[in-house]
C-alpha cells in the first residue's frame, strides 16, 4: 500500500502558492507543485495564517470526500478564497445551493435540476449550432481574416446568450450582468475592482448588484405565466413555502455566474490548447464526430474550477492524516485531472481517453447541475469553430485571470482566417 511520508507543508508550499491568485495570473496552474503533493503528501496541511486548510490533490481522495457529504460538509465555506473569504456568517453573503448540505440541499437542487437533463435540453441542443454561428457571424461581418481577443468576441458571448435565453434576461442587460459575474468570480482582479475596493468588497458589491437585479425580475415574473427559469423559481415552493428572498436571488446569481464564467473558460482554454496542438484542430475539423471526446478533453485540460472546499463534520482520517472536526479541505480538481494514477500520460492533450473520468464538474452531491448544458455548448462551439475557421494563431501574450478559484484567460489575442464559403 502506498503510504505517503508525513507532509511538510513549509517545504512543499513555501510561498503558499497553491491559493495565491497572483501566481495563477502569472503562471497558470501550479502543476509541478500539484504533482509533488500528489506523490509525496496527497493530504497536506497548509498552515496559512489567513485560512489554514488541508490540500487534497489526488483524484481518488477527492471522489471519496465529495461523495460523503455527511462527513464532509459544504459549510461554512464551499471554496477557499484567501483574499476574499466566503461565508464566515456575513449576512450580506448569498446563500446558494452550493452552500447547503443534505437533506436541505436536495430539496432546493430539485427545483431546477429537471430542466438540465439531456432530455429536457433537447430543444436547446438543436438551437446551439445556429446560436454559435450567430456569434461567429458577427466577427465575420468585419472581414474574413483579422485579429481579435478570442475571449471577448467568441468565448464570452456564446454562453452568455445561452444562459440569458434560459433565464430570459433582456439583451441590453448582458454587459452589466457580465461585469457583475466577473466581480463575483475574480474579485482580486484589479480590472474588476472599483477604486479603493478590497477584493472582498468587490465580490460583495457584485453579488449584491446581481441580487437586486434578479429580485426585481422575480417580482415581475411571478405574476406572469412564462416558462423561463426566473419564473420557475419565482413560483417554486419548498415544503409548501415560497423561497425566502435571499435564497431565490442567490439561486439566480449562481445560475448566471456558473453558467457564464466556467463555460467561457472551458471554451477559451480549449482554444488555447488547440493553438499548442494544431494537429488536433485538423483532426476535429476532418471529423466533427469527435466533438464529444474533444470537449471532454478540453474540460479535463482546462479544469475551469480550480478547487472546491469541504469541512470535516467530525474527527476523521485520510491517508493516515488526522483531520479534526471543523478542519477545512481544499479539493483541487485541477490537480485530480492530472493525476497519473487515473489518467495515462496526463500532461498530453488527447482525444482517445475513453473513459475520461475528469472532475471538472465535481462529483457526488454537488455535481454540476449544468454539466450537460456546458458539454453540449462546448461541443457546438468546437464544431462550428472548426467548420468555419481555417485556423487560429496566437497574436500576443494571453492574460490569465487573477483567481485561485476560477481558472482561465482574461484575454486571448488570436489571428484568424475564415474558410472560404462554397
Ligand atoms: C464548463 C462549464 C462548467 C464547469 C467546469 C462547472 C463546474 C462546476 C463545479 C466544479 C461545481 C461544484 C461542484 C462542487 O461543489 O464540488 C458546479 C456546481 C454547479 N454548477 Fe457548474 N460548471 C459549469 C457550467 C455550468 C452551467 C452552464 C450551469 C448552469 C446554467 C452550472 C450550474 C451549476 C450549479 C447550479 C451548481 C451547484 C450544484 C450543487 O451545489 O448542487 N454550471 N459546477
Amino acid at each position: 500500500m502506498d503510504r505517503p511520508r508525513p507532509a511538510d507543508a513549509a517545504e512543499l508550499d513555501p510561498g503558499r502558492t497553491l491559493l495565491d491568485p497572483r501566481r495563477y495570473a502569472a503562471e497558470g496552474y501550479p502543476d509541478a507543485l500539484f504533482k509533488r503533493l500528489r506523490d509525496e503528501a496527497p493530504v497536506c496541511r497548509v498552515d496559512d495564517p489567513r485560512i489554514p486548510y488541508w490540500a487534497i490533490t489526488r483524484h481518488r481522495d477527492i471522489v471519496e470526500i465529495c461523495r460523503d457529504p455527511e462527513r464532509f460538509s459544504n459549510l461554512p465555506q464551499f471554496q477557499i478564497n484567501i483574499e476574499a473569504p466566503f461565508g464566515g456568517g456575513d449576512a450580506r453573503e448569498p446563500e446558494t445551493i452550493i452552500q447547503m448540505d443534505p437533506p436541505k440541499h436536495r430539496r432546493f437542487r430539485e427545483l431546477v435540476s429537471h430542466r438540465f437533463t439531456p432530455r429536457a435540453l433537447l430543444p436547446i441542443e438543436a438551437a446551439l449550432d445556429p446560436l454559435a454561428d450567430e456569434v461567429i457571424d458577427e466577427l465575420e461581418a468585419e472581414g474574413s481574416r483579422g485579429e481579435c481577443d478570442f475571449v471577448e468576441r467568441l468565448a464570452t458571448p456564446f454562453p452568455m446568450a445561452v444562459i440569458a435565453w434560459l433565464l430570459e434576461v433582456p439583451r441590453r442587460d448582458w454587459p452589466v450582468l457580465f461585469d457583475w459575474t466577473n466581480g463575483v468570480v475574480a474579485p482580486s482582479e484589479p480590472e474588476y475592482q472599483r477604486a479603493g475596493e478590497t477584493p472582498h468588497e468587490t465580490r460583495l458589491r457584485s453579488s449584491k448588484a446581481l441580487y437586486d437585479y434578479f429580485s426585481d425580475l422575480a417580482r415581475e415574473r411571478e405574476r406572469g405565466d412564462g416558462d423561463d427559469l426566473v419564473t420557475l423559481l419565482a413560483k417554486a415552493r419548498v415544503d409548501g413555502e415560497k423561497l425566502p428572498p435571499h435564497i431565490l436571488a442567490s439561486y439566480y446569481m449562481l445560475l448566471i455566474v456558473a453558467g457564464n464564467e466556467t463555460t467561457r473558460n472551458a471554451i477559451s482554454g480549449g482554444l488555447h490548447a488547440f493553438l499548442d496542438h494544431p494537429g488536433h484542430w485538423d483532426q476535429l475539423a476532418a471529423d466533427p464526430g469527435l466533438a464529444k471526446e474533444a470537449g471532454e478533453e478540453c474540460l479535463r485540460w482546462t479544469t475551469p474550477v480550480v478547487q472546491m472546499a469541504r469541512s470535516a463534520t467530525r474527527d476523521t482520517e485520510l491517508h493516515g492524516q488526522k483531520i479534526r472536526k471543523g478542519d477545512l479541505l481544499a479539493c483541487f480538481y485541477a490537480s485530480a485531472n492530472r493525476d497519473e494514477r487515473v489518467f495515462a500520460d496526463p500532461f498530453s492533450f488527447r482525444f482517445d481517453r475513453r473513459p475520461n473520468p475528469h472532475l471538472a464538474f465535481g462529483i457526488g452531491e454537488h455535481f454540476c447541475v449544468g454539466a450537460h448544458l456546458a458539454r453540449i455548448e462546448l461541443r457546438a462551439m468546437l464544431r462550428r469553430l472548426t467548420a468555419r475557421f481555417e485556423r487560429f494563431e496566437a497574436a500576443g501574450t494571453p492574460e490569465r485571470l487573477r483567481s485561485s478559484t476560477t481558472g482561465g484567460f482574461k484575454r486571448l489575442p488570436v489571428r484568424y482566417a475564415f474558410k472560404r464559403r462554397h
